[in-house]
């Protein structure tokens, strides 16, 4: 796929991930809308943002309703987490992750589906967690495992569009910083990835025959599958 004037709709991309991936994007020519809970600090040209709470489908479907080109990337990027094994974890975390990463992605693509272009793409911005949850993030893994699987049923279901999954390593963004402070910060600091170094490897991603991208463990780099 070539970016030059193409629509592509992130969720999320006021910050982190999703910010680096629209920057990039837009630098390759493409046109961004922004589904986010909240506008983004700072402007970006090429950038359009709606204030949509993804767990809210009535924000979603007034967002879409406003939308004037149809879409040929949907990137369901919008995420939270929360630390804690199982026992830590509370009934208000429970919710708000299935809520967010589970729910808020399904009604996403579904509520998008009318507004893509055939063929379009469309990419989940799953987790390492996805295919191995960890007893700590537990809860978070457990929606990033559900977000996935709910991915791969989709492709099972809408067989016109062509699906990505995105199973991302630790990446420096708030997301990955919540709850960690002083030297557990700093070390974890030098392990991450930049949120610029994984966009452009889903840039590699989108425009490839490929279908995943996954962080490998031992290798602490990425390949593709
Ligand atoms: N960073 C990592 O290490 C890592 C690793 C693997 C996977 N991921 C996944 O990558 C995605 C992006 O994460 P990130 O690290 O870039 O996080 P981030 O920096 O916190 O960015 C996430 C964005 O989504 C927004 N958001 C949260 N809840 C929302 C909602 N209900 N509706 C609309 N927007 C909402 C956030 O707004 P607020 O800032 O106001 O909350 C924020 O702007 C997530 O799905 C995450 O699970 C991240």
């Amino acid at each position: 796929m070539q970016f030059k004037d193409k629509h592509i709709l992130i969720s999320g991309a006021s910050n982190g991930i999703g910010r680096a991936l629209a920057e990039e994007l837009i630098g390759a020519g493409a046109v961004i809308t922004n589904f986010d809970i909240d506008e983004p600090d700072q402007g970006l040209d090429g950038m359009t943002t709606h204030k949509v709470n993804i767990t809210d489908l009535g924000d979603i479907e007034d967002s879409l309703n406003e939308l004037e080109t149809p879409i040929d990337v949907l990137i369901c990027n919008a995420g939270v987490m929360r630390r804690g094994t199982l026992m830590d974890s509370t009934e208000d975390d429970f919710e708000l992750l299935f809520d967010v990463n589970v729910k808020g992605s399904w009604l996403l693509i579904k509520s998008s589906v009318p507004y893509l272009n055939p063929g379009a793409q469309i990419a989940i911005m799953a987790s390492r967690y996805s295919q191995k949850p960890r007893p700590d993030p537990a809860l978070y893994g457990l929606t990033k495992m559900a977000q996935y699987h709910m991915g791969l049923l989709a492709k099972e279901t809408l067989h016109d569009y062509d699906f990505k999954f995105i199973l991302p390593g630790s990446t420096n963004t708030a997301l990955a910083r919540h709850g960690v402070s002083g030297l557990a910060l700093e070390q974890k600091e030098k392990l991450m990835h930049s949120p610029k170094h994984l966009a452009s490897l889903i840039m590699e991603l989108l425009t490839s025959n490929h279908s995943h991208l996954i962080f490998n463990e031992k290798s602490r780099d990425y390949r593709f599958e």
